[in-house]
């Protein structure tokens, strides 16, 4: 299916073909990053600016990566620096950047919508790079990238994604991605965590550790996010990790061939031990690689690329 979208605001608006496409197109990208000459014309003479208003390393430094592989001009937009610290508006600063001529603004923000809401004024193409307790739509993709990478499908495989589901992103997209694509998802954690109700997205939801890991095909596991709980959702850290936390004891839990994912940043003896986090069955640096892939893949896309097909083989 050809992209026809301007921006990328979200997995769960996305058709399941959409998604197809882009992992499609990333998939030609990564293997334009095996060549000796890494770079491509597509983007040459557009600009980029990365508009991040939240700390990130990965997503951040992989979106600059892809732009000027892509041949853009990039520019790295830093909250600690700009006159939002003087009081101006998000909607004045993103009309700021859009008259000096950005193309594509690629938005981290606390608050959920705020990708929606730039969207709504800007002509520019706005790509979510994480918004609030919401969406982190790239990170899914790259995660159904790798799982397909790996596993030569999605669909069918059992898929758990363990922690802090509740104030998660990454998971909510994961979800949307996972299960437009055929997979089972189960969704473990504390019930402060993992309430009942995202049953309603289609997932089987469990708060026993063994029985959410024994089939996984995939575990994905998620980072304790204190700074988007109002309050410890849990008695200490120590309890989390001696319930919920993956380490070299319990390896015989899971299936031989089962994948370990996270999305980092890692708590390394939070919620992986570097046992695990380091070991044959880890695809974590995987993930930030194909990340790079992924995103020239959305940059190509809602600058008005059609799909896989446009990129020379
Ligand atoms: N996975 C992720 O979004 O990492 P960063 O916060 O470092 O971008």
């Amino acid at each position: 299916m050809n992209w026809n979208r301007k921006h990328l605001l979200d997995i769960q608006s996305l058709q399941p073909e959409e998604i197809v496409t882009v992992l499609d197109t990333a998939k030609a990208f990564k293997a334009v990053g095996e060549r000796s000459i890494k770079k491509v014309p597509v983007l040459r003479g557009k600009t980029v600016i990365n508009l991040f208003v939240e700390p990130s390393t990965r997503t951040r430094i992989s979106f600059e990566l892809a732009a000027q592989r892509l041949s853009a001009d990039v520019i790295n937009f830093s909250a600690e620096a700009s006159s939002l610290k003087k009081g101006e508006t998000l909607k004045d600063t993103a009309r700021n950047l859009e008259a000096l001529n950005a193309d594509i603004i690629i938005i981290r923000h606390s608050a959920t919508g705020a990708p929606h809401f730039l969207a709504r004024f800007l002509e520019s193409s706005v790509v979510n790079a994480g918004d609030g307790a919401h969406e982190h739509p790239t990170q899914a993709l790259l995660d159904t990238f790798t799982i397909r990478e790996h596993k030569g499908k999605v669909e069918g495989l059992n898929v758990t994604i363990l922690g802090d589901i509740l104030y998660s992103r990454v998971a909510r997209s994961n979800i949307w991605a996972l299960r437009k694509l055929g997979a089972n998802v189960t969704l473990c954690g504390p019930a402060t965590l993992v309430p009942k109700v995202f049953e309603q997205m289609g997932c089987r939801v469990v708060h026993d550790f063994k029985e959410a890991i024994r089939d996984a095909d995939v575990i994905n596991l998620l980072r304790i996010q204190h700074e988007r709980q109002r309050k410890t959702m849990f008695p200490s850290i120590g309890e989390y990790t001696s319930l919920y936390g993956i380490n070299r004891s319990r390896m015989n839990w899971i299936k031989p061939d089962a994948l370990i994912m996270h999305p980092g940043p890692i708590n390394r003896g939070v919620e992986i031990d570097s046992a695990m986090a380091d070991g044959s069955q880890s695809v974590i640096l995987d993930q930030v690689t194909n990340g790079l892939a992924l995103r020239m893949a959305v940059l190509f896309l809602v600058s008005g690329g059609k799909g896989p097909q446009e990129i020379a083989a």
